[in-house]
C-alpha cells in the first residue's frame, strides 16, 4: 500500500505514539517527544537491538558514555573540521537552506532566482560551555555520533576484560546535529538516537567481519517486520563516503517520503584509534595473547538511528482497509513490537460483576504480558478501532457467558476474527 507521511504522523499524534517537541509552545523545529506508546515502541526495537547484538553474543561488550566529551574528542575525530554541511543564504528574505537539498536557482520561501552567493560550509555540532566561565577554554559539544564514547573507552575495555579479537563494543544513546533543514518528521531531527557498534579486527581479517555484520543487519531488519524487497544495498562511492570510511553500504529503505538511509555499514580502518593514540600521546596498540604481535585494530561500525527504525517499522505496518463498509487503519505490528498486546475489556462497563471478573482477567494476563491495557472507553466497536490503531494483536472481551463456561472472545487485529477461547487457555 502506498502510505503517505501524512497518515502515520497524523496516527503518531492522535494516538499518542510522537508529538512535536515543546508543542506547546509553538514547538522547536528538529524535536520530537515520545508519547505513552511511541516511548514503549521505541524501547521494544532498542531491547531487541540489544538483545540481538549484545546480550546473546559473546563478542560484545555495551557501553553507556557521557554525552559530553572533551572537545579534544571532537579535534582528533575530524569533527571540527570537517562535520559540515554546505549552506547557502537568499539574499532577498534571508532564508538558509542546505545547498545539496535544494535547486539554489530559486529560493524555495520567497521564490525570487538567483538570491543564493557561494555555499559554505556549516559545522552541525552543537556547542556549549561547561562549567560556569564562557570562554573558549571551556567550550565543549554535544555529540554528534555515539562512536566517539566507545573509541575512548576501547583501551579501558582491554584493560579490564581482556578480550580476544574480534569483538565488538556497543552503545545506545542521543546524538544531537544541529540541522541545517530538518525534515520529513522523525528522519532528519536535530536529537535523536543512536545503537552502534564498533566492531575492533585485525586489519587483515575486515572483510568477513563486513560481510557477517552485513548478514546479521539484514536478519535483525527482518525481526524488526521490515519487508525484504523495501530493503537496498547501497555502496557508497567513495566520494561520498564520510572522512574516515573506506567502505561503507547504507541499507535504504522506501520510506513513504522515498527512498532513504536508514543505517550504515562502515569500514573506518584505524582511524579512529590511531588519533586518539597521536592526539592522546597514550599507546592503544593490542598485543594478541601469548605472542608479541602488536597493532591497532581496525574497526567496522554498523550504525542504527533509532528514529528511522521507528519509522520504519510504522511505516510499514500501516494499514488500511475496510470492515463492514467502514474505512479501517490498524498497525499490523510485530507482536514483539507492539506497545500494547492485550486490550481488555468488560462487554458492559456498567455491570460490576462483568467489570469484576474482566478485572480478574486482566490482573492475570498483565502478570504474565506486562504489557495489557484496561480499555473499556466507549462502546466495543470503539474500543477494537482504537486498539487496531496502536497495533494492540489481542482484544479480550468479557461477556455473561463468562461466567457459563469460563470463556472470553479473543478478537485478532489482522483477520478481525473474534473466537471463544477458555480463560484457562488464554492465561496459560
Ligand atoms: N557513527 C557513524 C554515524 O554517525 P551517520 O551516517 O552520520 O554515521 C548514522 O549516522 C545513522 O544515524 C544514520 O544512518 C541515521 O539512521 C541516523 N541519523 C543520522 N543523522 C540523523 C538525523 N539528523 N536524524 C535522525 N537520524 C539520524
Amino acid at each position: 500500500m502506498n502510505t503517505q507521511l501524512e497518515d502515520i504522523v497524523s496516527l503518531a499524534k492522535r494516538r499518542g505514539f510522537i508529538f512535536q517537541g515543546s508543542e506547546v509552545y509553538g514547538g522547536l523545529a528538529g524535536t520530537w517527544d515520545y508519547g505513552p506508546l511511541g516511548v514503549t515502541l521505541k524501547r521494544n526495537i532498542i531491547n531487541l537491538w540489544w538483545r540481538i547484538f549484545v546480550e546473546s553474543r559473546d563478542d560484545m561488550y555495551g557501553v553507556d558514555a557521557a554525552i559530553l566529551m572533551n572537545p579534544k574528542v571532537w579535534q582528533a575525530s575530524g569533527h571540527v573540521d570537517t562535520f559540515t554541511d554546505p549552506l547557502v543564504e537568499c539574499s532577498e528574505c534571508k532564508g538558509r537552506f542546505r545547498a545539496d537539498k535544494i535547486d539554489t536557482s530559486k529560493c524555495p520561501t520567497c521564490g525570487k532566482a538567483g538570491t543564493f552567493g557561494e555555499p559554505r560550509q556549516f559545522n552541525m555540532m552543537f556547542k556549549t560551555n561547561v562549567g560556569p566561565v564562557e570562554d573558549e577554554n571551556s567550550v565543549a559539544y554535544l555529540r554528534p555520533e555515539t562512536a566517539q564514547g566507545i573509541f575512548t573507552n576501547y583501551k579501558n575495555i582491554v584493560d579490564t576484560l581482556y578480550p580476544d579479537l574480534p569483538f565488538g563494543v556497543a552503545q545506545v544513546g542521543k546524538a544531537f546535529r544541529n540541522e541545517i533543514s530538518p525534515r520529513d518528521f522523525i528522519f532528519r531531527s536535530r536529537e535523536f538516537e543512536q545503537m552502534e557498534i564498533e566492531y575492533f579486527v585485525h586489519p587483515d581479517k575486515w572483510q568477513e567481519s563486513f560481510d557477517a555484520l552485513l548478514a546479521d543487519i539484514h536478519a535483525i531488519l527482518e525481526s524488526l517486520g521490515l519487508p525484504k524487497d523495501k530493503i537496498h544495498e547501497l555502496d557508497v562511492p567513495e566520494n561520498d563516503r564520510a572522512h574516515y570510511s573506506k567502505r561503507t553500504i547504507d541499507i535504504e529503505f522506501d520510506f513513504p517520503i522515498g527512498r532513504e538511509e536508514l543505517l550504515g555499514l562502515a569500514y573506518r580502518t584505524d582511524f579512529d584509534l590511531s588519533n586518539i593514540q597521536r592526539v592522546s600521546g597514550k599507546n592503544i596498540e593490542y598485543t594478541v595473547k601469548g605472542t608479541n604481535e602488536k597493532f591497532i585494530p581496525h574497526v567496522i561500525e554498523p550504525s542504527f538511528g533509532v528514529e528511522r527504525m521507528v519509522m520504519a517499522v510504522l511505516s510499514s505496518a500501516y494499514r488500511e482497509d475496510e470492515i463492514n463498509g467502514e474505512k479501517r487503519i490498524y498497525l499490523a505490528l510485530p507482536e514483539h513490537l507492539a506497545p500494547v498486546k492485550y486490550a481488555v475489556s468488560p462487554l458492559l462497563k456498567n455491570k460490576p460483576e462483568l467489570v469484576a471478573k474482566a478485572r480478574e482477567v486482566y490482573e492475570c494476563l498483565k502478570k504474565k504480558h506486562r504489557a495489557v491495557m484496561w480499555d473499556d472507553n466507549g462502546n466495543i466497536g470503539k474500543r477494537y478501532r482504537r486498539q487496531d490503531e496502536i497495533g494492540t494483536p489481542y482484544c479480550v472481551v468479557i461477556d455473561f457467558d463468562s461466567f457459563e463456561d469460563d470463556t472470553v472472545t479473543v478478537r485478532n487485529r489482522d483477520t478481525t476474527q473474534q473466537t471463544r477461547t477458555s480463560i484457562t487457555d488464554l492465561l496459560s
